[in-house]
């Protein structure tokens, strides 16, 4: 029997790396292709078990380059596209925005290009998937009451989540105009292991651990619905299986914080775990000026994935933040490789501009 083969892009990333840690192991019948740029953000790293398998293979290629993409398709003939491969820092995006026009718009149009040439030729597309994984940032804010739905309209306040609701209504274009077999997936934040130290939660984990400022931008005020994300990664094999070509479907964790009370967690968290006063974290927290165009509230109304696929989110948020921090002490060799050269310049570029609001 043939593999079935599933082109995994921005696998090296931090959702992409925990969903081909979850099921390359497990899926010896799929073969898997993962294409990433390796940007600042990817880490070959991370896909450490996973890297001798005979069931995966890594090609380094940009996505913003039709010709690498098009050798890709002709040699590998994927049946299924899972397409993480994005620039996804916001604050990157407010200082930057080109880079997330190229990857993040241009990427997701040869990708898509690449599967109308190679996959509608055929009389019968039924094997084959196109999913776009896709941010709730798409929806713009929220504000303090209702939830964002898959029938919520686009308003995107930053470049990044401009650059993805771009690349959203270029899959739904595509299924619409030309039949391709797609499926859009918006998603609330995620946290857990291999996130880059830029992100909410491992930068104030790894700047408490050295005992840096926690900043924290405005008054602490925005609200995210965090989702562990081996349950986005199961959620996306969910609906690799049983979703319908066409459809959206929004995916989060019921888990929505303050992000001033979520640095205080962590401040608790870790205390407890290296035997300190909270105070001892607490305390080096600072205000810092807000985001521009900074949104209030994001909140994921999930019931269609739970009626209609049948999937959940398992984890607990406070166990989940608990192993989250656990697995960051534990793995102080990863911490310093991605602390170091290019990420280092650029926090230090970013926050010095700042300076902390008193
Ligand atoms: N992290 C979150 O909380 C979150 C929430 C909702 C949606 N998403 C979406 O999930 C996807 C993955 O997010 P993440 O947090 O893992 O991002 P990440 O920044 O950790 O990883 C992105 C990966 O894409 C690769 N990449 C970037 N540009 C590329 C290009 N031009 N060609 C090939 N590869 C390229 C990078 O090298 C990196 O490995 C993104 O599309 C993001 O918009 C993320």
């Amino acid at each position: 029997m043939n593999k079935l083969k599933i082109l995994v892009t921005g696998g090296a990333g931090f959702i992409g790396s925990n969903f081909l840690n979850l099921f390359v192991p497990s899926s010896p019948d799929h073969y898997f292709i993962n294409l990433d740029k390796l940007t600042y953000a990817a880490n070959l790293l991370n896909l450490e078990q996973v890297s001798s398998l005979s069931n995966y293979t890594f090609l380094q290629a940009d996505l913003a380059d039709y010709q690498s993409v098009e050798h890709i398709f002709s040699k590998y003939e994927p049946d299924l596209v899972i397409h993480f491969a994005a620039e996804s820092h916001v604050d990157r995006s407010i200082l930057g925005p080109a880079d997330f026009i190229y990857s993040n718009i241009i990427g997701t149009f040869n990708l898509l290009e690449g599967c109308r040439k190679h996959w509608m030729t055929e009389e019968n597309t039924n094997q084959k998937l196109f999913l776009h994984v896709s941010t709730d940032e798409v929806y713009g804010s929220l504000g303090e009451e209702g939830l964002f739905t898959e029938e919520t309209a686009y308003d995107p306040s930053s470049p990044y989540s401009a650059s993805k609701a771009a690349s959203d209504h270029l899959v739904r274009a595509y299924h619409r105009t030309y039949g391709l077999p797609a499926i859009i997936t918006n998603c609330s934040n995620n946290y857990g292991p291999y996130q880059f130290p830029e992100k909410l939660i491992p930068l104030m984990i790894l700047n408490a651990l050295a005992e840096k400022p926690l900043p924290v931008y405005g008054k602490g005020e925005n609200i995210r619905d965090w989702l562990y994300v081996e349950d986005h990664c199961c959620a996306i094999w969910t609906v690799i299986g049983k979703g319908k070509p066409g459809e959206t479907y929004n995916i989060g964790g019921n888990s929505e914080l303050k992000n001033l009370n979520l640095v205080h967690l962590l401040c608790e968290n870790l205390a407890e775990e290296n035997g300190k006063n909270p105070d001892h974290y607490r305390k080096l927290i600072e205000f810092v000026p807000d985001r521009p165009g900074h949104d209030l509230r994001y909140a994921i109304d999930n019931s269609k994935i739970k009626r209609e696929l049948g999937w959940q989110p398992q984890e607990d948020f406070s166990k989940g933040l608990r192993k989250t921090i656990r697995w960051y002490l534990d793995n102080p060799d990863w911490v310093e490789i991605v602390q170091s050269g290019a990420y280092k310049k650029w926090i230090d570029e970013n926050y010095s501009k700042r300076g902390a609001v008193k």
